[in-house]
């Protein structure tokens, strides 16, 4: 069903988007959010966003959010049993794993997050087969990680990513997600 009270539309992401994304790299929020290096000027190291979004398939994706047909945000939805890089490493089936950021600060703190979440959770969970979303922010990313406790997820404990990024493992069950869809959460 469609929600009308909905500020946020999620779409497919398309090389059209790579100016917009090149742009949000630059933002220190979004920088340190993807690294503890303090050197750092660029999010998520050294690529292109054409190519990033060229490469795109059905287990691993990007999505763009807008508000009112303006890009406010992305996220990445990969299923880590089955995309090629193996980021996750030996991880059961059923799972998807999501990475969310919003580009400019005067979008931040308004709740647009939240919605992109919810959003995102119903079209992982959309397909039967997925059981949890799983997340893994920097530890050091202590806003992010109250922001996820506060939609459900729940903490699975430490993991070292790509063998230095020090990560907070995070799970959404579907369980919980329908009982906080329940309560309108
Ligand atoms: C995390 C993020 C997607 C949340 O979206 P949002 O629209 O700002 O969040 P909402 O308005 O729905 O909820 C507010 C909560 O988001 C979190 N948040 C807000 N600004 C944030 C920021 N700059 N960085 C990290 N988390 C932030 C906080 O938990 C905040 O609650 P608080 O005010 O009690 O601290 C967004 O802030 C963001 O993109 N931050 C920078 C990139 C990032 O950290 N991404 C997550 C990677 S794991």
């Amino acid at each position: 069903m469609l929600d009308e009270t909905a500020r946020i539309r999620l779409r497919r992401a398309t090389p059209d988007d790579a100016e917009v994304l090149t742009r949000w790299d630059r933002d220190p929020d979004v920088v340190a959010c993807t690294t503890d290096d303090p050197e750092a000027e660029v999010a998520f190291g050294d690529h292109d966003w054409r190519e990033e979004i060229g490469a795109d398939s059905d287990v691993s994706f990007h999505v763009i959010a807008e508000e009112a047909g303006r890009p406010v945000g992305a996220m990445q939805i990969i299923d880590p049993h089955r995309e090629p890089t193996h980021y996750w490493g030996d991880v059961e089936p059923g799972l998807r794993a999501l990475d969310v950021w919003i580009g400019d600060p005067s979008d931040r703190g308004r709740g647009l997050g939240a919605e992109m979440m919810r959003a995102a959770h119903a079209l992982c969970f959309a397909t039967p087969d997925v059981t949890a979303i799983v997340i893994d922010p920097l530890e050091s990313n202590t806003r992010a990680i109250r922001f996820y406790r506060r939609l459900g997820y729940v903490d699975e404990g430490p993991r070292i990513f790509d063998g230095v990024d020090r990560c907070r493992v995070m799970r959404l069950t579907r369980a919980a997600w329908a009982a906080g869809a329940a309560r309108g959460g």
